[in-house]
């Protein structure tokens, strides 16, 4: 028999392993039951319906292995409702998740959970600012380099204009041009737009702007800034940068809509290289685009996802990818035109 003492001993032990097991399971949280030896990646994306993450996500699943799990959620665009969803799918036992942040500038509720629960992040595509990937050293970023999109799209549009002389249509030695950019704040708007300007002109292309227009990777919204475009410049305008290929497309969509024939049209380029992008650029509606290589940026998350879930680090994919500060991996954009289209289609 036990004697009193024993008896309290062994009861004060029980609620200390029920108190550890409710602190590891996440306290009476809702949890599906993690599949033992299996590895858990979660993902949540700002906007499921973004053509260029809709395809990267794609490209993401395609990896997961046999004794992995993939959960995705979709924020609609609201950092309130990613951040419960970073705090559900680390009650999900998820072994390191990855982050698309709605605000790039506002991630500190993700990192404050996952910290906590010392679950490794990869954020991706929308770049957090070097002051917050610094705050703990299991969080990391995938993209490219937006200066290099920039640099190449106006290194397209410059080639375009100073070797095609039916671009400048008023013949006046001088480009008009309008931009179309994504959302205010994202890295790829600001440094994409300053870059591509700024090698068009460095090239030797001079250059008039006649607008700019915020379609936020909107083709709908890019169509309607175009049209009013349209309506304010009539044929004037010789050129479009587009931030993106959706709202290239937006752009195009625009043109086909105001019944100019094509000849009017100015010369249009875009970055991402989607499906439909790439479509574009083959009918040649597009007449380039730079390519944002999505199945390249799905891999790299996803080596780098698992290594962290068994606890590597990011150095054991020093020999792959060009790993800098311990933190960023940066996939290279490429240029493509009607040129070597064929061998970007059906990627
Ligand atoms: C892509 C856009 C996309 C945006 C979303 C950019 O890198 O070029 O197409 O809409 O990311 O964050």
């Amino acid at each position: 028999m036990l004697s009193a003492i024993n008896r309290r001993v062994l009861s004060i032990l029980l609620s200390c392993i029920l108190l550890v097991s409710m602190l590891l399971t996440g306290c009476g949280a809702e949890t599906t039951q993690h599949k033992p030896g299996k590895i858990r990646i979660g993902m949540t994306l700002y906007d499921q319906y973004d053509t260029f993450l809709s395809q990267l996500a794609e490209e993401f699943a395609g990896q997961i292995e046999p004794d992995v799990e993939l959960i995705t959620y979709n924020a609609s665009q609201s950092q309130q409702t990613q951040n419960s969803q970073v705090r559900k799918m680390i009650e999900e036992g998820c072994d390191v998740i990855c982050v698309n942040l709605v605000d790039r500038t506002d991630p500190t509720a993700v990192i404050d959970s996952a910290r906590k629960a010392g679950v490794p992040i990869v954020f991706f595509n929308r770049e957090l600012v070097e002051g917050d990937i610094g705050r703990w050293d299991k969080l990391f970023y995938v993209g490219a380099d937006a200066a290099q999109s920039g640099i190449m799209q106006g290194e397209l549009a410059a080639r375009t204009c100073l070797t095609d002389r039916s671009v400048d249509k008023n013949l006046d030695g001088i480009i008009q041009y309008v931009v179309l950019e994504g959302e205010a704040g994202h890295q790829d708007s600001i440094v994409r737009t300053e870059y591509s300007v700024n090698t068009l002109m460095k090239e030797g292309v001079k250059v008039d702007k006649l607008g700019y227009a915020i379609a936020n990777w909107n083709r709908a919204q890019a169509q309607t800034k175009t049209s009013q475009f349209i309506e304010s410049f009539g044929d004037s305008i010789e050129l479009i940068l587009s931030n993106n290929d959706d709202m290239a497309l937006g752009a195009i969509d625009a043109y086909e809509s105001s019944g100019m024939i094509k000849s009017g049209w100015p010369v249009i380029f875009g970055i991402d290289g989607t499906d439909v992008g790439l479509e574009a650029v083959r009918d040649d509606k597009m007449v380039g685009t730079v390519y944002n290589d999505k199945e390249g940026q799905a891999r790299a998350m996803y080596r780098l996802a698992m290594l962290l879930a068994k606890g590597g680090s990011i150095d054991e994919l020093s020999d792959e990818y060009a790993v800098s500060e311990g933190k960023y991996i940066r996939l290279p954009y490429a240029k493509v035109t009607a040129a070597n289209i064929n061998s970007y289609l059906g990627r």
